[in-house]
């Protein structure tokens, strides 16, 4: 990367950055309290008191789309806006009034969306629970978005696109198509609320798979990715180690996403060969995945001597480390076999957090310490905080995975157990009664992650107080002189 230079606010747009970095932080608090909260539903269940908005079925979404969509979802845009600028070397397009219309649009759809499945109103379809008045509003702002982030690309001041903006154009790109075909509904009246899919029976399941995994490909992947190829080379203060690499992993990555999907539907009523395809293309996958987590990881060979002594940089080879790991689970769990025991349990649960939290919120946390005081122009305010922090998370990431593979194992073993007359050996309540102290220690794995991102939030409010003060004195200091 040619730049080195600390780019200002005159410069750059570093507002809009601003504005969804501090969103993202919110919205991670928000929607991993949530997260905490229906782990405790799950392990107390009269936390449910049975008032039916903060029953277990409705706070999962408001959960799953506050991390996803809120804390993901605003640090793509935060760390997509900068990077994108800062490889270019040209300001934003859109003048102020576009990228801020993304920021509302964005924000406020996730909150009218997180308060209406409090009150019953979803799709039912995970991950797009929203009804079409959302759906409609989202795919405004995404094609918005589309369009600033091009717009910026094509009035570049450099010859070469960087390739964490391919990663993030293809996030882009990928998750507009999939919103929208995904969504195709047909409402049943304009004035109601209601809609349903334009797809039905095994299409309809299909088609929301093709959504659900290409979701988890091209927005808590492709666009961490990203991420990591802006902000580990950064932070390493080195090259990305094969930038060719980079560009092959990347098309594979793109190209064989887009056939996974089904493996989600094993033994179900869809074809079994579209199962068998989903399969072979999932270990296939493993490939790509991995070139990515070691492109990373060799980035940061020859500095290893900072893993003792940065946290960010601590963060950040964690956040690869848990990639790798869940990018090899995953092609596992897509087999036939070890799908029929982990599927319907807490092992599909363990193998999602432990991407969610090991990979796309670590390299997320990395990335904000790194970029938050260069936006404010100052220095972080504590690193023993990120230091502690780091160990907050790892703990609580590591006991909810762990606690996940003794509950989904320890569930799916017992529910395939026979007696010699060739009945089930175990009743379901029993099995359930078993995941009792597991589920406990991911309640409590959440405290810890939670807490981390308390001190955080903590840390980059002391950050930006201090900026703010330093600003003061710079400008007493002018107006004396
Ligand atoms: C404090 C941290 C977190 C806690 C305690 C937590 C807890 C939970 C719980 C209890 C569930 C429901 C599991 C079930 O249905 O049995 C869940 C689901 C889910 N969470 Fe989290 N979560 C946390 C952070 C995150 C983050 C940061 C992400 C994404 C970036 C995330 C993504 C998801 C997804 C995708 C699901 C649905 C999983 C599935 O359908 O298999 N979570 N979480
Ligand atoms: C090579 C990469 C990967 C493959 C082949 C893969 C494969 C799988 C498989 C087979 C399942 C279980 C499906 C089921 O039984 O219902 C699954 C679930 C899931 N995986 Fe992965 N995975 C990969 C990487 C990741 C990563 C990196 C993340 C997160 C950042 C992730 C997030 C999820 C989510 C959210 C689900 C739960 C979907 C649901 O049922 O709601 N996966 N994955």
């Amino acid at each position: 990367m040619a730049h080195s230079a600390v780019g200002s606010n005159e410069q750059y747009n570093y507002d809009i950055v601003k504005k969804f970095a501090i969103a993202a932080l919110i919205w991670g608090v928000a929607g991993m309290t949530t997260g905490v909260w229906i782990a405790s539903e799950l392990t107390w269940p009269f936390l449910n008191f049975d008032i039916a908005n903060i029953t277990f079925g409705r706070l999962r979404p408001v959960h799953t789309s506050g991390v996803i969509f809120g804390f993901g979802g605003n640090a793509l845009f935060a760390t997509s806006y900068y990077v994108v600028q800062r490889t270019c070397q040209t300001r934003l397009w859109g003048g102020t009034f576009w990228p801020n219309f993304t920021f509302w649009g964005w924000n406020i759809a996730i909150l009218v969306a997180g308060i209406g499945y409090t009150f019953g109103i979803t799709q039912g379809r995970e991950y797009a629970e929203p009804e079409w008045y959302v759906d409609i509003a989202i795919a405004i702002v995404w094609v918005t978005y589309f369009l600033i982030f091009t717009m910026t690309i094509i009035r570049r001041n450099q010859p070469h696109i960087y390739v964490a903006n391919w990663f993030y154009l293809a996030f882009i790109l990928a998750t507009a198509l999939l919103h929208i075909f995904n969504n195709l509904a047909m409402p049943v009246s304009l004035t109601g609320i209601k809609s349903y899919s334009l797809f039905a029976g095994a299409q309809d399941a299909m088609t929301q798979w093709w959504y659900g995994h290409n979701a988890v490909g091209f927005f808590l992947t492709a666009a961490f990715l990203g991420m990591m190829y802006y902000f580990v080379p950064k932070q390493a203060g080195r090259p990305v180690y094969s930038y060719r690499l980079s560009i092959v992993h990347f098309w594979a990555l793109g190209f064989m996403y887009m056939w996974v999907g089904t493996h989600h539907l094993h033994w179900t009523a869809i074809p079994d060969w579209t199962s068998s395809l989903a399969a072979a293309f999932s270990i296939l996958l493993l490939m790509p995945s991995w070139g990515g987590m070691i492109n990373g990881i060799m980035t940061l060979s020859g500095a290893w001597n900072k893993l003792r002594t940065d946290p960010i940089m601590m963060f950040m080879i964690t956040a690869l480390s848990f990639y790798g790991m869940s990018t090899f689970e995953g092609p596992m769990m897509a087999l036939k076999s070890v799908n029929a025991l982990s599927h319907y349990t807490d092992w599909t649960v363990g193998h999602v957090h432990s991407g969610a939290l090991g990979w796309v919120a670590m390299i997320s946390i990395a990335s904000f310490y790194h970029m938050i005081p260069r936006l404010w122009n100052t220095t972080l305010y504590s690193m023993k905080l990120v230091k502690i922090h780091f160990f907050l998370a790892t703990i609580g990431t590591l006991l909810y995975i762990t606690s996940m593979w003794v509950s989904g194992i320890g569930q799916g073993m017992q529910l395939r157990e026979f007696d010699e007359f060739g009945n089930l050996a175990n009743t379901f309540i029993s099995t359930v009664e078993f995941m009792h102290y597991p589920l406990m220690a991911r309640a409590i794995g959440g405290m810890f992650f939670v807490a981390g991102m308390l001190l955080m939030v903590y840390n980059v409010y002391m950050t930006i107080r201090s900026a703010k003060q330093e600003d003061q004195v710079a400008a007493t200091v002018i107006a004396k002189a």
